[in-house]
């Protein structure tokens, strides 16, 4: 009963936060991030995507925290895993990973009630430019993202620079997922949507949290569901890439929660 009473819900409008969020948002990107860390390693060419699954949720419940997506509308695992051509929520099975693919993995954590929730690129060994490339594009239309969050500005501005930047490169956004809102819920307002028109949107404030979390295709951006019910896939097969972060709103522009405390969520493959 208690549980009900307390538990907070998705809303239309956009939720603003205060100062003891901000330290639970911190707490549980940090998290988060760490988990992704901890799998780097773990990331070889032979690695059952299930291991690493397993590895993420061993990691999550010795530290204190909950799984987010285990038992999430149904969903069974902890993260979800996204090879090369899969767009997002890739369930972790029997594939093993090969030399030259290029993966996904997004885990959202729960800590004291706050979710932080991220996901980067792995290179499996040494992957082809064209797959470097792409990541490459990929993560610079995020921090693109993040630099167009500030109060005043829109949802809008930061799908514009977002958008505007991947198809310079002649890459195309993905439609069909977007950001969102977080906080002591998981998906909630506004969407970020990862193109769209500058002053469009929502009008953003101090203490509002979402996420950023562009999805780039090397080929068209239509995707197909697969029977599953959750895995995306480019609908021409070509490859795709994703990276996230969840932010929070500040006085004078954006703080990142989920930022690597070991600087590797650029993965080693764009460095080289
Ligand atoms: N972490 C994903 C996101 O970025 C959500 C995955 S939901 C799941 O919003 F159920 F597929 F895990
Ligand atoms: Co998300
Ligand atoms: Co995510």
């Amino acid at each position: 009963m208690t549980d009900i009473l307390d538990a907070e819900y998705r809303t239309s409008h956009v939720k603003v936060h205060d100062a003891a969020a901000f330290d639970g948002m911190r707490k549980a990107g940090r998290l988060a991030a760490e988990c992704l860390d901890m799998l780097t390693p773990h990331v070889v060419p032979g690695v059952v995507t299930e291991k690493l699954d397993d590895l993420a949720r061993e990691f999550i419940l010795d530290h204190g925290a909950l799984p987010a997506c285990l038992g999430y509308r149904g969903y069974t695992k902890t993260v979800c895993i996204s090879p090369n051509h899969i767009v997002c929520h890739g369930i972790p099975g029997e594939r093993v990973l090969r030399e030259g693919d290029i993966v996904n993995i997004d885990v959202t954590v729960i800590v004291d009630g706050w979710h932080g929730d991220t996901s980067r690129m792995y290179g499996v060994g040494p992957v082809a430019p064209r797959a470097k490339r792409l990541v490459d594009v990929t993560y610079e239309s995020l921090a693109r993202g993040l630099a167009a969050v500030k109060p005043g500005a829109t949802t809008g501005d930061i799908g514009h620079a977002i958008q505007s930047y991947v198809e310079s490169m002649r890459c195309s956004v993905v439609r069909d997922f977007c950001g969102h809102g977080l906080g002591k819920v998981f998906h909630d307002a506004p969407n970020i949507l990862h193109f769209g028109q500058k002053g469009t949107g929502e009008v953003l404030k101090p203490g509002m949290f979402f996420t950023i979390e562009p999805m780039v295709n090397l080929g068209k951006h239509p995707v197909k569901l697969l029977a599953d019910g959750w895995t995306a896939v480019t609908r021409d097969k070509s490859l795709s890439a994703q990276c996230e972060h969840s932010v929070g709103v500040t006085e004078d522009g954006v703080e990142v929660f989920t930022l690597s405390p070991t600087d590797q969520f650029k993965p080693p493959i764009l460095s080289a």
